[in-house]
């Protein structure tokens, strides 16, 4: 990949990581499940240090951070869906998974094409265990209302 297209799929994951954000800090305020809420809390301040190692990359490659509108939409629709759905918390975390594994699908995708640069290697595998970690605690919790 050229530098070019290595901003350009950071531009996508910057997005990606703004809209999770958003979505996680929405649910979180209304939920009324006490450790759902708190753990969704959490996941969206871990969410917000990948908008920030991501968009400290973009600039460090010289681009500018800029929001995809096409890698935003999902959330948009599936927030405002289950919010006014009474599926309840299984509904919306799974919901969540299939976001997280959208996610870990983008950031294996680009940590094989990445190449030389070892510090966005190592920043790429790092956002892509914590979305494997929220997964991990989403799948268990559903597992637990079932
Ligand atoms: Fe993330
Ligand atoms: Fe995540």
């Amino acid at each position: 990949m050229n530098s070019e297209q290595i901003i350009s799929k950071l531009n996508w994951l910057y997005s990606l990581e703004l809209s999770q954000v958003d979505l996680y800090l929405a649910q979180s305020r209304q939920i009324p499940d006490l450790y759902v809420k708190q753990t969704l809390k959490r996941v969206a301040e871990i969410e917000q240090g990948h908008v920030e190692n991501v968009r400290e990359k973009i600039t460090q490659l010289g681009g500018k951070p800029t929001v995809i509108g096409e890698a935003i939409a999902p959330f948009s629709g599936k927030a405002a869906g289950y919010f006014t759905s009474k599926g309840g918390v299984k509904t919306l975390l799974t919901a969540n998974i299939k976001l997280e594994e959208m996610a870990m699908k983008d950031y294996k995708d680009f940590i094989l094409k990445v190449g030389q640069d070892e510090s966005l290697f190592n920043l790429l595998w790092d956002n892509l265990i914590d979305e494997d970690l929220h997964t991990a605690w989403f799948v268990n919790k559903v597992k637990e209302l079932e």
